[in-house]
């Protein structure tokens, strides 16, 4: 039989199943936490960099500082990592306030923050799956007014994923005032007359490294783009869709509330984006660039 698989906790690498934390963490009683997804290609984790630079803002939007350097977290994502060797994987993190023994709201002067982290196998991406396109819903968006924290209080998400499954749909898009902002886990981005448009960064969404990619790549093969607000009748206009996540990567919409999207197959300009895209995933696997930007 293989080991059990390590996680990593508070500067310890346990087997997954007796790595707990107490009942009196604050992540857990109040959800006083942040956390990051990493996709490893390859074994590498993608955009390193990136993902810690938006972990230190989370942070230092809640008020706390990162508990390890970057570098230390690069060790922990390598020791993890070395366990599926050259197997495509999806590192989750996690650092809580900590635990204290008294529940209060007041956030105690001082305490230790909670530091997890493993990793699991993510199955590669199916072509064929990825051709066939994704079924949304719109819904309401019911978050707070600070997306942009990468925080795991992720209730409403949760609530729009499970209804976007319960109408047989794979995600949603949230609303608010009238604009897509973007999906439950992931964000939105739309080709409209050959433009492609993504909302802008702002307080009402997450900052995803994925979306920074596609920009990055879109800008650098030329293809028009803006970043600006997309009205409901906008989206449901737009000729092409696409949500972008750590683990959904480039995904194409093929229905919006039982509509098609353009002709119901995922359109020219995705396939373009998901080739420059793979493109990108396999220079990292072959090494160019092993710590990422
Ligand atoms: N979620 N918006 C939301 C609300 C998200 O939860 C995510 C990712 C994204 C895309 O961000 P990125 O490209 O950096 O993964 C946008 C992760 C995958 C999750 O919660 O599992």
């Amino acid at each position: 039989m293989s080991d059990p698989p390590l996680a990593y906790l508070n500067g310890e690498f346990l087997p997954r199943d007796e790595a707990s934390v107490p009942i009196t963490d604050r992540g857990l009683l109040f959800g006083d936490s942040v956390y990051e997804v990493v996709p490893a290609y390859g074994g590498i984790p993608f955009r390193v960099t990136h993902h810690l630079e938006r972990l230190d803002r989370s942070l230092a939007a809640i008020g706390m500082q990162n508990p390890l350097a970057h570098d230390a977290w690069r060790s922990v994502f390598e020791r993890l990592t070395e366990q599926l060797p050259g197997e495509d994987q999806s590192i989750y993190l996690q650092v809580t306030r900590g635990v204290h023994p008294i529940r209060s709201h007041v956030i105690p002067e001082t305490i230790t923050p909670t530091v997890l982290a493993f990793t699991a196998a993510q199955p590669p991406r199916d072509p064929q799956a990825a051709s066939r396109g994704l079924k949304v819903i719109t819904l309401e968006d019911i978050r707070w007014h600070r997306c942009d924290i990468k925080a795991t209080t992720l209730l409403a998400n949760v609530l729009a994923r499970a209804q976007a499954s319960k109408e047989g749909a794979d995600e949603a898009i949230l609303i608010r005032d009238g604009a897509a902002v973007e999906g439950s886990a992931s964000n939105l981005f739309i080709v409209s007359n050959g433009l492609l448009i993504t909302p802008p960064n702002s307080k009402e969404l997450l900052p995803g490294i994925t979306r920074d990619l596609v920009l990055e790549l879109a800008a650098q093969a030329g293809i028009p783009l803006a970043q600006a607000q997309i009205g409901v009748a906008e989206l449901e206009a737009a000729d092409e869709i696409w949500l972008t996540s750590s683990t959904r990567e480039v995904s194409a919409v093929v229905q919006l509330n039982d509509q098609p999207v353009g002709d119901g197959t995922p359109g020219e300009r995705w396939r373009q984006m998901d080739h420059l895209f793979q493109a990108y995933k396999e220079q990292l696997r072959r090494g160019v660039d092993r710590h990422g930007p």
